[in-house]
């Protein structure tokens, strides 16, 4: 089943989504909103233009983010959480020299480089599933990619139940607006302690068995969700965020290569595949 999904996925002319090949625009802006999620953790929000904007509002949408003063070696990857009308909001976390130079910065003048879509592996099951039953489980900052998830799949009536983790950034900040949207919320101190345990009961659940997973987080965690659903005998596609190492974005420099169960290398930062197909 996942190489028939991954053949439907793959351009037929090697143009990801469309006939055209996507225009990125860099545009400059500035920091409207810069609030303290947790240490080291910022929610940023700034304005873009309505065309970017409205591309920035789909499944697994992320952009390019850096200083203007700065070459384009610093720009790094950073998922977006919400778009509301020009008003794009992500959260970053100073994890090194890219993340830490722009969130220290005091001028708030940023470049945004964008719309890139593939954040989210499995993300044409996400667009695609209605009237579904989906477990998603998020932990740390797996929480800003799994709010426009959840808001994707909630709009195509289907029952989303979360389980979140505060992750190694130590706190939940996506509960509410997950609730507002209709989501049941589970929360745990620790995915790796209680989450497991809480999953694999409802995994095991005949009547609450789901037909799409999403696991929002580090490979780590999706890794733990797939053994989860092994375990349980629950053989359902898996979707999964993106974390490949990230260079150009544009497919050319190789940097998030990976290889797959079947032989095929492939660029994570343009083609879709199921993350249980990729090889440690
Ligand atoms: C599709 C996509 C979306 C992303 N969205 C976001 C986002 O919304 N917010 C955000 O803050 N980051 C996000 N990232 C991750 C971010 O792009 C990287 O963390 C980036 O490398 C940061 O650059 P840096 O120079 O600050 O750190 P680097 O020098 O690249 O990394 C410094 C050290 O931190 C480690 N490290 C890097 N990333 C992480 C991590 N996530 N958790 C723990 N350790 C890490 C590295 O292994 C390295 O040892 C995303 C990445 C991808 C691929
Ligand atoms: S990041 Fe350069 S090829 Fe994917």
């Amino acid at each position: 089943m996942c190489i028939l999904y991954e053949r439907k996925w793959q351009p037929k002319n090697g143009v990801w989504r469309g006939e055209k090949p996507p225009q990125r625009i860099e545009v400059e802006s500035k920091i409207l909103r810069r609030e303290l999620l947790a240490e080291n953790t910022y929610l940023l929000e700034f304005a873009v233009g309505a065309d970017l904007a409205a591309e920035l509002g789909k499944t697994g949408a992320f952009v390019f983010l850096r200083l203007p003063e700065d070459p384009q070696y610093f720009h790094f990857p950073v998922g977006v959480m919400k778009v509301g009308g020009a008003a794009v909001q992500v959260v970053v976390e100073a994890v090194g020299p890219k993340s830490c130079r722009l969130l220290e910065s005091a001028a708030g003048e940023i470049l945004v480089r964008g719309p890139y879509f593939n954040g989210v592996l499995g993300q044409p099951w996400i667009d695609n599933i209605t009237c579904g039953t989906i477990f998603l489980i998020a932990g740390g900052m797996g929480q800003p990619p799994a709010l426009p998830i959840a808001a994707r799949l909630a709009a195509n009536n289907n029952r989303v139940t979360a389980l979140l983790a505060p992750g190694k950034i130590g706190r939940i900040f996506i509960d509410r607006d997950l609730e507002d949207l209709g989501v049941t919320v589970h929360k745990v101190e620790s995915l790796r302690r209680k989450g497991t345990d809480l999953l694999a009961a409802w995994l095991a659940d005949g009547e609450t068995r789901p037909d799409l997973v999403v696991s929002a987080g580090p490979d780590e965690q999706h890794h733990g969700v797939i053994a989860a659903m092994q375990a349980a005998g629950v053989n359902v596609p898996m979707a999964a965020t993106n974390n490949a190492t990230l260079c150009c974005g544009e497919g050319i420099c190789g940097s998030c290569e990976r290889e797959t169960s079947d032989d095929r290398r492939i660029r994570l930062c343009k083609v879709q595949t199921d993350f249980s197909q990729l090889l440690p």
